[in-house]
């Protein structure tokens, strides 16, 4: 396929100053595959990201896990792209489940955040996923679906785009989606890039996956042919997550 394999560690809510700095010391011990065979993006919560960022080895990259809607200004507590890029950091997950559902982000406000986080050139992680009450009502790709087309609506080129898969109900449960369950999305996703952005989009693009992921199922997820990679959570914070990055080789 051609697509190079995308491994993202999302740190959530989570770190002190100490626990920060051993979770990058194993980080930079961990031997790993080239970055022409992986690409590898961890993203501490916002108050350690130049900190991760300086003592992070050099092969490895940094993402904020939200940024704000516009150019900054008036709107307390938010960052903006632009502090984002005066910091350097390259990566940005917007569209998150936990902040679609804790903050009510619209399909629509993810896409203008997506949107402005590209046009300031940041790359981007865009979240999308169905909860189980969609998933067994059997709208799915319905929900997926709207959820991407509410991104494709408002950009016009995908090159930094990164789509992660991550059905609501496989995060933090333990429950991780089987190979089958996230090849049928992926492939989906895919025929849907190729139907209504176009083909080149839908060859390019990185669908990874997220949810659950671990060392012990990292490898069977990881053969599936659009399974282009992870979006990691709990396991990102532990030595596993080295065994993740290795499920790219
Ligand atoms: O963004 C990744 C996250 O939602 C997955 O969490 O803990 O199930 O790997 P977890």
């Amino acid at each position: 396929m051609g697509r190079k394999f995308f491994v993202g560690g999302n740190w959530k809510c989570n770190g002190t100053t100490e626990e920060v700095k051993k979770i990058v010391a194993t980080l930079n011990a961990g031997e790993v595959p080239s970055p022409d065979v992986v690409e590898v993006v961890v993203s501490p919560p916002y108050v350690f990201l130049p900190v991760v960022k300086s003592s992070l080895r050099p092969d490895f990259h940094v993402a904020a896990q939200n940024c704000w809607v516009k150019k900054g200004g008036a709107y307390t507590g938010e960052v903006s792209a632009e502090m984002l890029v005066n910091l350097d950091i390259p990566w940005v997950i917007l569209g998150h489940s936990e902040r679609r559902a804790l903050l009510s982000e619209s399909n629509e406000f993810v896409g203008e955040k997506v949107a402005y986080a590209l046009s300031k050139s940041l790359k981007v992680i865009a979240c999308i996923g169905e909860t189980l009450e969609q998933r067994e009502a059997g709208s799915t790709m319905d929900v997926v679906a709207a959820q991407t087309k509410a991104i494709a609506e408002r950009i016009s080129d995908w090159t930094n785009v990164v789509l992660a898969y991550e059905p609501v109900w496989a995060i933090g449960t333990g429950k991780v989606a089987t190979p089958a369950q996230a090849q049928e999305v992926h492939a989906e996703l895919r025929k849907w890039l190729h139907a209504n952005v176009s083909p080149e989009v839908a060859v390019s693009t990185r669908i990874i996956y997220g949810g659950s992921v671990s060392g012990g199922n990292c490898k069977e997820l990881a053969a599936k042919p659009d399974v282009d990679g992870f979006l990691v959570g709990g396991a990102s914070l532990k030595p596993e997550f080295i065994d993740i990055i290795k499920s790219a080789e």
